[in-house]
């Protein structure tokens, strides 16, 4: 091994570690990993990728590329057992951030508590407008002009916490939910990795 290469392994190792939690298709959390390997978020690394849908296609997006990938369905579990496993998962791998990735579950008060300050969200809506489910279409039917997203840390209300950061989308006329929210999704895209190196930039280390 060269010089160099111990120097480029000391800095990969430095990286901040990654959790990701998602439940179905999982083009964030692709986002994400294209913007780790093109060097927009240099100062990361996947570590865990967790599911509590066995079969969500983020999963095997995520083991097909190589990644600790864990199904933990939440069949059977209380919450309290089903966040204990995601916990044990998130604590072994050393995980410094968690980012939620279109993950359905309610996190308990607790488990926020527990991470106050390395759980990020991205929501499809110019919150503090529209938290909640079906936004792109309630900001249609409610007339809005402009749309667009927000990637927030977790507390525990929610789509609550305090704005990382948000981007812009124009609502248009004829659009439907379909096409909003392809508009707001290619924006996602780009908004959550550049909020999580935003973070990252003055994250303590754990
Ligand atoms: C995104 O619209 C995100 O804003 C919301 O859930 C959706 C997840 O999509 N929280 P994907 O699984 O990342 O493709």
């Amino acid at each position: 091994m060269s010089a160099g290469d111990g120097a480029e392994s000391d800095r990969r190792d430095s990286r901040y570690r990654l959790g990701i939690l998602l439940s179905g298709r999982g083009s964030n959390f692709l986002a994400i990993c294209d913007a780790i390997a093109d060097g927009r978020i240099p100062d990361a690394t996947i570590v865990a990728v967790i599911s509590d849908v066995a079969d969500a296609p983020g999963l095997n997006r995520a083991a097909e590329r190589g990644l600790p990938a864990f199904p933990i369905p939440r069949g059977g579990l209380t919450r309290s057992e089903h966040e204990a496993q995601v916990e044990k998962i998130l604590d072994s791998a050393g995980v410094e951030l968690v980012c939620l990735a279109g993950y359905m579950r309610i996190l308990s008060a607790g488990f926020v508590a527990r991470w106050r300050g390395r759980i990020l969200n991205i929501h499809p809506a110019l919150l503090p407008k529209f938290p909640g489910l079906h936004v792109q279409r309630r900001a249609l039917e409610s007339g809005e002009q402009e749309s667009g997203c927000t990637v927030h840390f977790v507390d525990e209300g929610t789509d609550t916490g305090p704005v990382v950061l948000q981007r812009r989308v124009p609502v248009l006329p004829g659009d439907t939910e379909e096409t909003l929210s392809a508009r707001i999704l290619a924006e996602e895209h780009r908004a959550y990795p550049e909020a999580i190196q935003k973070v990252l930039r003055t994250l303590p280390r754990r």
